[in-house]
């Protein structure tokens, strides 16, 4: 018989302790240590970033040289250094470029932790969905021999995806952290070294990945050695300013430095601003 969840577990409450927005903050460290896939310095894009956990952990070991852009439906609103960007975005409508922002210089790793509202039933296709789709983006967004990490929640399509990253990535496989509760059908899907062909294929296409059509699927609660990857350039002063964006909110997600209790509002700025310093 399955155990009654236990809200207040080791990990929540080590959360609490030590600053995390979620307890996944601990999946990650743990997916991290055992696989580096983010190193000092990575570009990181981080799809389904709310609260911020994942990216509070990203945050340390990418360092200051680093940068790392988040998205999600919802605001984040825990407080960053400079070098992290959060925009409220359906990963399904936003365009490999508005993620790539001006530079349009591809990241070196693509984390995703999207979850869709689970209702009970279908939820592993609804979350085989948001992988098809990260998987979908990640020759547009992730330079050649970079890494993936996302999530998927256990069952019949999981083995269809598996193989895709499998023939995306030199390295693949799953992970199942101890973070992760025993009763959650929640797996990890780890992809090391984007193909150089796949990236290729990517670059020579003009086309994005097909759009799904808009669907928000609410917040749930938060419960070979790739090739090195390559320093991104130091921003520079004048691009560090924000820009307010100014058009297509819906459509286009809103990049902004969340501070705790601003809900975004206050220092807004577009993803291009973004882009333009990396
Ligand atoms: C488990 S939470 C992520 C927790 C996060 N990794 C952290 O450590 O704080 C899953 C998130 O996926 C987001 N999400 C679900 N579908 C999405 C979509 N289509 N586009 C962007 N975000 C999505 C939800 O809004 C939710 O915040």
């Amino acid at each position: 018989m399955p155990q009654p969840r236990k809200l207040h577990d080791e990990f929540f409450k080590r959360a609490k302790a030590e600053g995390y927005a979620a307890r996944s903050a601990y999946k990650l460290i743990e997916i991290n240590d055992k696989r580096r896939l983010i190193r000092a310095g990575d570009r990181v894009l981080d799809l389904g970033c709310a609260p911020g956990s994942w990216l509070q952990v990203v945050e340390k070991l990418i360092g200051p040289s680093g940068i790392a852009v988040g998205v999600d439906l919802q605001e984040v609103t825990v407080d960053f250094g400079d070098n992290i960007f959060t925009c409220v975005g359906d990963a399904f409508t936003t365009e490999p470029a508005e993620l790539k922002g001006d530079s349009g210089k591809p990241f070196d790793v693509l984390l995703s932790d999207m979850a869709p509202s689970t209702s009970g039933h279908g939820d592993d296709f609804l979350s085989a969905r948001l992988c098809d789709r990260v998987l979908d983006l990640a020759p547009h967004v992730l330079r050649p021999g970079g890494n993936l990490c996302m999530k998927i929640l256990e069952g019949e399509p999981t083995p269809q995806v598996i193989a895709r990253a499998k023939k995306m990535f030199v390295e693949a496989g799953t992970s199942k952290p101890k973070a992760s509760r025993d009763v959650s059908r929640e797996l990890f899907i780890v992809g090391l070294g984007l193909r150089a062909d796949i990236a290729a294929a990517a670059v020579a296409s003009t086309k994005s990945p097909a759009i799904a059509p808009a669907k928000s699927l609410p917040d749930s609660p938060p419960e070979t050695p790739p090739a090195k990857p390559s320093k991104p350039s130091k921003p520079s002063k004048a691009a560090r300013s924000p820009r307010e964006k100014t058009s297509k909110a819906s459509k286009t997600p809103k990049a902004s430095k969340g501070s705790k209790g601003s809900k975004g509002s206050k220092g807004s700025k577009a993803i291009k601003a973004r882009g333009a310093e990396a």
